[in-house]
């Protein structure tokens, strides 16, 4: 019998490679589907157990994953909401038809007030996405004064809808891919748009902003260019002050999908598909990275990864528009490559927003009427939580066993290390192939490793996944197949695995 071919690993935990921002693990939430309206908020007299018209289900579960920052009200959404519109008492505010996806009519019960309500329920930073396609440059600069500012008429409007004291606000995106549903504008426009806009995005009192711009869709390294050469020199010509500066982060999009496969039954060929496509974010992050740092060698730019996930056929039988899926392992796997790439680009990357949080493609959590999952993707996060703001160590894949298909290869393992404040590393590993084991050896140089222990997601069939009747067929394990020998760190990964080990 052939042995499996080693992973080996040096993790040098003496050499910091960057802070890993905790944003990383940033999440995203549009009026889309059932992401808001029941995923999120069932209104004040549902039956279903809620705070304020908000879940509770759901707040509990995404306070659970200690999601930093939360990514708000769209998408494509954004680009055509009217935020006074979604102000006020509840039974005033007029409907609208989200004409994006569906067709639907909203009540707008789910506006300012509740987004910023449900981000002081899990703890996270608010981000809202401004109007720049079809709203105008005083609606955006009111919407930022309504929310932060202490005095005048905006606040005094926000007094009369019940809050007084202003909210912290500090990430606001001006504007949500303008090169397609927010007003399929070329590069050289939209710069000039967003030099305008952000004029009007002002800081009072000590809130400060970040402001986002609409960066490129996946591998448009143009719009990468035109943006950081038209508008991203602004900060040079503005000097070192935070408030004076004029693009703090550029936001990426890209999906894993268009393959045309559903969530579910997919075959092992469409697995090393997305597995592939998966990868891609690393080339698509050093080439935008290339970009950047041309104009701004020092960094100051951040690459937001503003969107990605992964993008199936919808379950059948749903709306197509509102991007319903399951999520099984292989979705797992995606989310661990990607976060571990993200990792590992902490140096530019201090952003990203998983797509999307409810009900909606690459979700956390899915519900149906009372009931609530959690889903293998939201696992990851919960087993990556200890990356968080943690120091990214230097890592070296020194041999990696291949995964072939159809005469095209990928390497069979994604890692990152980090170590936290209390010293101890972890290290995250993803087996990408569907059904060989991987010994893995990990030299940790620069430590003396005591103590491993670890936590694992796994199961027999590629596309397992959870549902109503069964919601915890998968979830994370004990993992006790690892081993310590001299500096050594030693385990076997089984397929298709994400594992978190912890070594202190
Ligand atoms: O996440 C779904 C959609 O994908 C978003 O609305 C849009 O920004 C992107 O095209």
């Amino acid at each position: 019998m052939k042995t499996a071919e080693c992973c080996e690993i040096i993790v040098n935990a003496d050499l910091a490679a960057g802070t890993i921002d905790k944003n990383i693990y940033g999440h995203f939430a549009e009026h889309l589907g059932r992401c808001i309206y029941e995923g999120i908020w069932v209104g004040k007299d549902s039956e279903i157990p809620n705070t304020r018209g908000i879940r509770k289900d759901v707040v509990e579960a995404l306070r659970a994953l200690e999601i930093p920052v939360l990514r708000w009200p769209g998408g494509c959404f954004a680009d055509e909401y009217h935020w006074k519109d979604g102000i006020g008492p509840a039974e005033q505010r007029p409907a609208m038809v989200n004409t994006h996806w569906g067709g639907v009519v909203e009540n707008n019960h789910f506006g300012t007030h509740e987004f910023l309500d449900l981000c002081e329920m899990i703890g996270a930073e608010p981000y809202i996405c401004g109007n720049v396609g079809s709203g105008t440059v005083q609606e955006m600069q009111q919407w930022v004064e309504y929310i932060t500012c202490e005095g005048g008429r905006m606040a005094d409007l926000r007094s009369e809808n019940g809050r007084t004291e202003p909210w912290i606000l500090k990430y606001f995106g001006v504007g949500n891919e303008n090169w397609g549903c927010g007003g399929r504008m070329r590069p050289e426009y939209y710069a000039d748009l967003y030099r305008r806009y952000q004029t009007y995005i002002h800081n009072f009192g000590d809130n400060k902003i970040f402001k986002i711009a609409c960066g490129p869709s996946g591998d448009d390294y143009r719009w990468t260019e035109v943006m950081m050469r038209e508008a991203g020199k602004m900060m040079h010509e503005a000097g070192k002050m935070m408030h004076g500066l004029a693009l703090h982060g550029l936001a990426l999009h890209y999906y894993t999908g268009g393959q045309r496969d559903f969530a579910t039954g997919f075959s092992e060929n469409q697995w090393f598909t997305t597995m592939k496509k998966t990868l891609f974010m690393e080339e698509l992050i050093q080439k935008h990275c290339a970009v950047m740092d041309r104009y701004d060698p020092s960094g100051r730019v951040a690459l937001i990864v503003d969107e990605w996930g992964t993008w199936h056929e919808v379950e059948p039988g749903t709306n197509p528009r509102f991007l319903y899926q399951q999520n099984t392992m292989r979705d797992a796997l995606v989310a661990g490559i990607n976060l571990n790439i993200f990792n590992s680009y902490c140096k530019r990357v201090k952003m990203a927003n998983i797509a999307q949080t409810v009900n909606v493609l690459q979700a956390m959590v899915l519900t149906d009427g009372a009931k609530m999952l959690l889903t293998p993707s939201y696992h990851v996060f919960e087993m990556y939580r200890a990356h968080h703001g943690a120091t990214l160590l230097d890592l070296h894949l020194k041999r990696c066993p291949e995964y072939e298909n159809r005469g095209e290869v990928i390497p069979q393992v994604s890692v990152s290390a980090s170590m936290d404040n209390k010293g101890a590393v972890n290290i995250s590993l993803c087996n990408l192939h569907p059904v060989r084991t991987v010994p893995v050896t990990c030299e940790l140089r620069g430590m003396k490793p005591g103590r491993v222990e670890g936590g694992i997601l796994a199961a027999a069939e590629i596309d397992a996944h959870n549902t109503f009747d069964e919601p915890t067929r998968v979830r994370p394990a004990d993992f006790g197949a690892a081993s310590l020998s001299g500096g050594n760190l030693e385990t076997e990964l089984p397929p298709a695995c994400v594992a978190v080990l912890r070594v202190v």
